[in-house]
């Protein structure tokens, strides 16, 4: 017992030299790869974080991604109802992901949560815009749009809560993370609060399991901001992102089922905008293909095509025709990285 309790304050040691100020991770922080550490970590920053914050209030933008749902559930534990989360659902993530946010957050963990449900305004404005780049504009202005109106409707909030990580601090030189990364107006800026800044993804996973986040969450593949946005390709229609949304569904459950979730780095569904002649019930069809991709890779700089046994991938596209509205093909794309990218857009 006394040497448990020895080699903790150790370990203890060895974290406590992080105070999560300044950008530079210091050498002598070992690296958390067990729950031991991830505890320690967790114990250090609770104590950090009331520190800072004493009885004020923090924002929180919550999108359900790794990084910031590990924030989330360090601040509920550190300042409990003084931090405020603000899900804005988009109408471009996943599914089942917005109700798992308010699930285990809300539900759960007793978080003050504050639900935004912007899908038809998402929408409308990405109504009948095709450029990629427009379309990833348009949402990242909007989101900002939509969170500064909430922001506003809170009083007394003297902090932001940011899900910034080491890669993000290595990635902009030091730069970003000093500023408020969302662009909000010069009148509402607030003391950023960064509990994970100096950690590596591997590490936030491991602090996440930890805090008793589910797997699902802790373990999620890459997903990107804009998020179903950009494989609804061109302009979104929402038959065509209902149809994303619904076949990404279905290629989850059957990775799942069968072995590859974990496996393989990222996989997902893109839906392009053109039809094709098919045929169902002996009737002529003219609908949609889904397009089904799932590559490895360790830096995103380069993707090597996963080989995804044909059986399966007959199953996948027998229960997506079959199940999902508007589409009568399914292709896979054999292209890795270069000559494609990961993503369609
Ligand atoms: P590409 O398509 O460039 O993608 O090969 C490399 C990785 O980055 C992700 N990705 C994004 N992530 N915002 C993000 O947060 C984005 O706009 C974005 N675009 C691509 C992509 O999913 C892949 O993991």
């Amino acid at each position: 017992m006394i040497f448990a309790h020895k080699y903790f304050i150790m370990k203890y040691h060895i974290l406590g030299g992080i105070r999560m100020q300044g950008n530079v991770r210091p050498e002598t922080m070992e690296r958390i790869t067990t729950a031991e550490l991830a505890n320690a970590f967790i114990d250090e920053q609770i104590k950090e974080l009331k520190e800072q914050i004493g009885d004020k209030k923090v924002l929180l933008a919550l999108s359900g991604g790794v990084d910031s749902s590990v924030v989330a559930a360090l601040l509920i534990k550190a300042v409990g109802k003084q931090l405020v989360c603000v899900h804005v659902n988009h109408g471009l993530l996943r599914k089942g992901e917005p109700e798992q946010v308010v699930e285990v957050f809300k539900n759960q963990m007793n978080a003050n949560l504050v639900y935004v449900d912007a899908v038809d305004r998402f929408l409308d404005k990405l109504a009948g815009v095709a450029e990629p780049e427009k379309k990833r504009k348009i949402i990242g202005a909007e989101f900002i749009r939509v969170f500064e109106e909430e922001a506003r409707k809170l009083d007394g909030i003297e902090f932001l809560a940011q899900g910034t990580i080491y890669p993000d601090i290595l990635e902009s030189d030091g730069v970003k993370a000093h500023h408020n990364v969302g662009g909000l107006p010069e009148d509402l800026q607030f003391e950023l609060v960064e509990p994970v800044k100096l950690l590596f993804k591997d590490e936030v996973r491991v602090v996440g399991k930890a805090l008793g986040l589910p797997d699902n969450m802790v373990f999620r593949q890459p997903f990107p901001g804009p998020g179903l946005g950009v494989r609804c390709l061109g302009a979104i229609t929402r038959d065509r992102l209902e149809a994303v949304r619904e076949s990404d569904a279905i290629l989850r459950e059957e990775f799942a089922k069968n072995g590859l979730e974990g496996k393989v780095w990222q996989y997902f569904t893109a839906v392009p905008d053109f039809k094709s002649v098919g045929v169902k019930d002996g009737k002529r069809t003219f609908a949609f293909p889904v397009i089904i991709r799932a590559v490895n890779t360790k830096d995103a700089m380069t993707a090597t095509v996963e080989n995804v046994p044909f059986e399966l991938l007959q199953h996948i596209t027998h229960r997506i025709t079959t199940e999902v509205e508007n589409v009568n093909r399914v292709l896979y794309d054999l292209t890795p990285k270069p000559s494609g990218t990961i993503e369609w857009e």
